[in-house]
C-alpha cells in the first residue's frame, strides 16, 4: 500500500493547477444514464472514484471513451470523456461496487426515471457517520415510485413514469438534491424541490442538465423548479473546479506560509473559507488566473468555525481547518454539524503533537507552538490530507499510510506540492 513521505519545514511558492471537481464529476458521470445520446465531459479529474464509477456505470451498459487532449485545452487539467448510455443492458447496482463508492447509490434515480425500474444496493456503513439515504426515497416515492428495501436492495418501480411533485426536504442533503433534480428531469409534469442543497456543484449539473434540455431553474438556490421532458440529448460541460481541492491547498500554504497561486479557482465558491483564512493570518486575493494565497511572517489567530451546508463552511474543509489551527497562537473550536463522527483525524494529530480534545460535536484546538513529526494513519478522504498539511509544517518526518483514501480525491497531490517547494514523495508498496 502506498505511503506519502513528507520532511515539513518548507515555504511553498509557486501555482498549483486545480482539478475539476470530483463532487461535481460523479453526478455529471451519472446523469450519462438519462440519455440514449452521448454526453461529453471536460475538465474530469484523474481520480480512483472517477474511475470506479466508470466501471458501475459500464456495468449498465454505458460506453466510457476517453478523447485525447484537445488543442487549446488550456487551464483545464483534466480528462475529456464521452459517455454513452446506448442501451441500459442492467437496472441492478450490485453491493460489490456500490459498496466501494457512496454516491454509485445516485444510480438509482436516473435508471428510474429512464427505465421505470432500478434495483440499487444500499450502501453501507460509511466512516464519517451513518449516512442514511431515507431521504433519497421519500423524494422519488412522492415522485411516485413504488419503493420496497429487501436483502439490503432498494428495488424502485415505475413502470408508468415518474409524476412531478412538491418536494420538501426536512434536511439539506446534497446527493438527494441531485437524484431529484436528475429524476424530475423526466418526470411528467413540474417538480418543485424545497430547501434543496445550494452547493456549487447542484447548480453544475443543473447547467449540465439544461445543455441536455431539461427545464431546470433555481439550482443554487434553495427551491429548484423542473418541467420534466419526455427525452434528453447529447450535449458537452467543463467540470467546475474542485472548490475543496482549492480550499485545502489554501490552509496548507496558510500552514507552511508562502505564495501560491491556486490557477482555476473561484472566489465565488469560497467566500466562507476564504473569511475564515483571513481571520487566521492568510491573504487572499483573486486573480484573472485564479486566487492567490499568501502568508508571510505573521502568526496563526485562532478561529471559532461551525460546519454547515452551503453557503455556510463546509464540512469538507473542516479536517484541514483542524490542522492548521493546531498551530494557531491561542484556542479555536470547530463545531461539526454535518457528519456525526468526521473527528477520525484528531488522535492522528494527536500524534504529531496537536492539542485538541472533543466534547460531543465540538473540538477545542489549543494551538501548540510546534509539532514533530511521526507515523499516521489516513482514516477517510479529507482526514487524509489534514494529516498532509499537518506534515508540511511538523519538524522531522511524517509518513502518512492508506493514502488510497487521498487518491480518491485528489489528483497529483504529491506533484502539486513538490512543485512549490514542498518535501513530499510517494513510497510505493
Ligand atoms: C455530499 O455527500 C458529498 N459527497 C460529501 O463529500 C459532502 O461532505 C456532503 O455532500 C456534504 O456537503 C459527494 O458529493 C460525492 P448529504 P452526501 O446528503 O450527498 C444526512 C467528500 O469528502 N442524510 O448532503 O452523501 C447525512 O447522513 C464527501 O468529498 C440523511 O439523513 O451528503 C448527513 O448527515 C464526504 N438521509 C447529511 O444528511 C439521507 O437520505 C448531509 O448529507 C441523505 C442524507
Amino acid at each position: 500500500m502506498d505511503r506519502i513521505r513528507i520532511v515539513g519545514g518548507n515555504r511553498l511558492n509557486g501555482t498549483i493547477p486545480i482539478s475539476g471537481a470530483k463532487n461535481a464529476a460523479l453526478p455529471l458521470m451519472i446523469a450519462s444514464l438519462l440519455t440514449n445520446e452521448t454526453l461529453t465531459l471536460d475538465n474530469v479529474p484523474r481520480l480512483a472514484d472517477v474511475a470506479m464509477l466508470k466501471r458501475i456505470l459500464g456495468n449498465h451498459g454505458v460506453d466510457c471513451m476517453v478523447l485525447g487532449k484537445r488543442s487549446g485545452q488550456n487551464g483545464m487539467q483534466g480528462e475529456s470523456i464521452e459517455l454513452r448510455a446506448g442501451d441500459i443492458v442492467d437496472t441492478t447496482a450490485p453491493y460489490d461496487l456500490v459498496a466501494r463508492m457512496r454516491a454509485s447509490f445516485w444510480v438509482i434515480g436516473p435508471l428510474l426515471a429512464r427505465m421505470g425500474e432500478a434495483k440499487v444496493s444500499l450502501p453501507g456503513g460509511c466512516a464519517i457517520g451513518t449516512r442514511p439515504v431515507d431521504l433519497f426515497i421519500e423524494a422519488l416515492k412522492t415522485l411516485g415510485a413504488d419503493i420496497d428495501i429487501e436483502a439490503g436492495y432498494v428495488f424502485a418501480r415505475a413502470p408508468k413514469g415518474l409524476r412531478g411533485a412538491r418536494i420538501v426536504f426536512p434536511k439539506v442533503t446534497v446527493g438527494a438534491t441531485h437524484v431529484a433534480m436528475m429524476s424530475a428531469a423526466l418526470a411528467k409534469g413540474e417538480t418543485v424541490i424545497e430547501n434543496a442543497a445550494r452547493e456549487p456543484e447542484i447548480a453544475d449539473l443543473a447547467a449540465c442538465l439544461v445543455k441536455m434540455g431539461a427545464r431546470i431553474s433555481g439550482a443554487g438556490t434553495s427551491t429548484i423548479h423542473i418541467e420534466g421532458v419526455d427525452r434528453l440529448a447529447a450535449a458537452r460541460h467543463a467540470v467546475m473546479p474542485d472548490r475543496i481541492e482549492a480550499g485545502t491547498y489554501a490552509m496548507a500554504v496558510a500552514m507552511t506560509g508562502g505564495d501560491v497561486l491556486l490557477e482555476g479557482a473561484t472566489a465565488a465558491n469560497l467566500e466562507k473559507p476564504i473569511e475564515v483564512l483571513t481571520q487566521v493570518g492568510a491573504e487572499i486575493t483573486a486573480t484573472n488566473r485564479g486566487l492567490r494565497v499568501t502568508r508571510n511572517g505573521n502568526g496563526l489567530a485562532p478561529v471559532d468555525v461551525t460546519t454547515e451546508p452551503f453557503p455556510g463552511f463546509a464540512t469538507d474543509l473542516q479536517a484541514q481547518l483542524m490542522a492548521l489551527v493546531s498551530r494557531a497562537e491561542g484556542t479555536s473550536h470547530i463545531r461539526e454539524t454535518i457528519f456525526e463522527n468526521r473527528f477520525m483525524h484528531v488522535q492522528e494529530l494527536a500524534r504529531l503533537g496537536a492539542d485538541i480534545h472533543l466534547d460531543g460535536q465540538v473540538a477545542t484546538i489549543t494551538g501548540v507552538g510546534k509539532l514533530t513529526g511521526a507515523q499516521v494513519m489516513a482514516t477517510d478522504l479529507r482526514a487524509s490530507v489534514s494529516l498532509i498539511i499537518a506534515g508540511l509544517a511538523a519538524e522531522g518526518e511524517t509518513i502518512v499510510n492508506r493514502v488510497y483514501h487521498l487518491d480518491r480525491g485528489f489528483e497529483r497531490i504529491e506533484d502539486k506540492l513538490g512543485a512549490c517547494g514542498a518535501a513530499i514523495e510517494r513510497l510505493s508498496g
